[in-house]
């Protein structure tokens, strides 16, 4: 089966790995794909969020599976283009994607079946969410309705930067996807992400991982993309997973169902946990990133199978085999992210690595210019290591990190603290 996997992240390159492995797996082709990718698969410049222009390539290319990584192109409809077209596709219906694309939809959802979340309200006007949050109080969360790359939402621990945030968002500063505002309570406790396949119908989990959002040790700085990640998530017990699966994950699933709009692809259930129980903090309509690495490093080449499952309508039927391991992702970022950083500082080392089932540096932003690996973006390396131990583990991926020799780069030096 040839297959097409949209993106160019981390996450890509750790799908394009895992999927690779499977013996189904015949040609597989990465759009547009990264310097690491190259590594494993095809890459082709493709234009991802013309949903025509997807499934036109498909076609040239005799593609059995596409699969996508990112939420935008979801979001713009392009697995809707690909399905109307013929195509075995992973990823949900621009409308389902609104799990994600709409953090008022989400809420609302939440509220018809009774999903336990925030306290929140809603607004369009910023006069109204300033009388909301100075009655309310702070700390208090500020998110921007539509997807804003990683920076619509704002957990603002003083009344002031709530304000702010307000007039960032109904000032404009996030286009079209802060013209809507939600405003949640805070809440308190642990966060964790699970991992759970639809294919519409039935759910399937499939792992639970732990990011570090802040770009510096200690859980300071500002805000980023992720900078590490491990699983499993031991917050996640198999307990509180069984929860939310009974009264957030299938409540949600049947009911978009039942709207008619069936969501087929892979939920992201972000939660916060306290005393025992989860409560969702957001719906992704995507894989994380770096938690992605850290499944996919656990999963290997089942991932195929078990994606295939999720877009045939076939997840009763098979279900996923977990060793007892730990993975770990550290990742390497230009200096300067998640502000302004340099572009087209060259990485050394890379080529000394190991790449086995058990370590890989799975590349984010990298482009390959005149023999060498350069850093293209903000987050630039998912170094990612296996091990029976999470200590095991991170002391492997660390090692890897102290390899590299990339004087522009930085990294946390304490990915895995909390469950170490
Ligand atoms: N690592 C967080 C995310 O992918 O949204």
């Amino acid at each position: 089966m040839n297959i097409l996997i949209l993106g160019s992240g981390g996450r890509e390159h750790a799908l394009a790995w895992a999927i690779k492995q499977n013996p189904k797996c015949d040609r597989l082709i990465v759009a547009p794909g990264n310097a690491g990718i190259a590594g494993v698969a095809e890459c082709a410049d493709l234009d991802i969020m013309d949903g025509a222009a997807v499934a036109a390539f498909c076609k040239e290319h005799d593609i059995g599976f596409l699969i996508i990584g990112p939420e935008a192109p979801l979001a713009a409809g392009v697995a809707d283009a690909a399905r109307a077209a013929g195509i075995l596709t992973f990823g949900p219906s621009a409308e389902a994607a609104r799990i994600e694309a709409s953090k008022s939809f989400t809420k609302e959802l939440c509220d018809a079946v009774g999903a336990p979340t925030a306290a929140y309200a809603r607004f369009t006007e910023a006069a109204p969410a300033r009388d909301y949050i100075r009655a309310q109080g702070a700390p208090i969360v500020v998110k921007a309705d539509g997807l804003a790359a990683g920076k619509g939402v704002i957990v603002a621990m003083t009344e002031a930067e709530a304000l702010d945030a307000i007039d960032d968002m109904f000032g404009g500063e996030f286009g079209a996807a802060g013209a809507e505002v939600v405003i949640e309570a805070f809440m308190t406790g642990e966060e964790a992400s699970f991992f759970v396949l639809s294919d519409g119908t039935n759910i399937l989990p499939v792992g639970t991982a732990q990011d570090h959002k802040r770009a510096y040790d200690g859980d300071k700085g500002p805000n980023t993309g992720g900078m590490g990640a491990y699983s499993p998530a031991p917050v996640l017990t198999d307990a509180i997973a069984q929860d939310v699966l009974d009264q957030i994950v299938a409540p949600c699933v049947a009911e978009l169902a039942r709207r008619g709009t069936p969501y087929q692809g892979v939920i992201f259930v972000g939660l916060m946990i306290e005393d025992g129980k989860a409560r969702l903090v957001e719906f992704n309509a995507r894989f994380g990133d770096p938690e992605c690495q850290t499944l996919m490093m656990r999963l290997g080449a089942q991932a195929l199978d078990l994606l295939l499952a999720c877009a045939e309508g076939q997840l009763d039927r098979i279900s996923a085999q977990w060793a007892d391991d730990h993975a770990v992702t550290v990742v390497m970022a230009a200096r300067g992210y998640p502000g302004a950083y340099e572009k087209g500082s060259v990485i050394r080392g890379l080529e000394a690595l190991p790449a086995t089932s058990r370590q890989m540096v799975f590349h984010a932003g990298t482009t390959a210019r005149e023999g060498h690996i350069t850093a293209t973006g903000g987050r630039v390396l998912a170094v990612t290591a296996r091990g029976a131990t999470l200590a095991e583990a991170q002391a492997e991926a660390y090692r890897m990190v102290d390899a590299i020799d990339w004087p522009e780069g930085f990294a946390r030096r304490d990915i895995g603290w909390r469950a170490l």
